[in-house]
């Protein structure tokens, strides 16, 4: 069993009967789906669950997974997703998936929010490894990404065989850097106030647990 297994399995284990589940976008996202089907299945759990992208959705419902849609619901108990970068006071950088708007609203609404990660993930600040990935609607990329550059970033249109990635619901993803770094609450509120954005992939005071795998063990951090 790999590291992401093992950190699929643990969350999974939080999951009770009744509950609202939100599903998260990645490869660690997709195992604790497979372990939520094996539970429902062998353990005849029973939840309900909400996709954060098409991805998610096709294989929850490859599973067998009862799927409610977003515009239906108000609230969810659990929402458990991966994460590219994850701080020291849990603040986190997502969206090499490209499906921030309906993640945040997820980790957002959710009574918890679970974080599943590899000690890979870990690093002492938000963009040490990744620029960090801003959602815009097509029409309003060139603005977001000029008034980007003027407050002193660096802004690359993502691309996927040469076109622009698009998420799930039609938006183009911007991924900025800022030399020297700006810390990830001047980077949240700067990204927050910029007319055009609908998401970025800083999620700061969201998380509620951190499952951490290494060599074969999982650690658990809390907020
Ligand atoms: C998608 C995400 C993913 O959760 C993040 O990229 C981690 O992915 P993986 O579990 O495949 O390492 O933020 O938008």
């Amino acid at each position: 069993m790999n590291d992401k297994q093992l950190v699929a399995i643990e969350a999974a284990k939080h999951v009770e009967n009744g509950m609202l589940v939100g599903l998260g976008t990645g490869s660690t996202a997709d195992l604790f789906i497979e372990e939520l089907a094996r539970r429902m299945k062998e353990d005849k759990l029973k939840c309900k669950v909400v996709s954060s992208s098409a991805a998610s959705a096709r294989k929850a419902g490859d599973l067998g997974l009862q799927l409610m849609e977003m515009a239906d619901i108000s609230h969810l108990d659990l929402y458990v997703d991966g994460a590219d970068e994850v701080t020291p006071d849990l603040t986190l950088l997502k969206g090499r998936g490209a499906d921030l708007v309906k993640e945040k609203l997820l980790a957002k609404a959710a009574g918890q929010f679970f974080v599943l990660i590899d000690q890979s993930k870990l690093v002492s600040r938000i963009g040490e490894k990744y620029p960090i990935p801003v959602e815009v609607p097509p029409f309003s990329w060139q603005l977001v990404k000029h008034g980007l550059e003027n407050a002193g970033g660096k802004v690359v249109l993502r691309k996927k065989d040469d076109q622009p990635a698009v998420s799930s619901h039609g938006s183009w993803i911007l991924d900025v850097t800022f030399e020297p770094r700006l810390d990830a609450a001047t980077l949240d509120d700067l990204l927050n106030s910029t007319p055009g954005v609908v998401e970025h992939g800083i999620f700061r005071g969201l998380a509620r647990g951190v499952f951490m795998a290494e060599n074969g063990s999982v650690t658990q951090r809390w907020a």
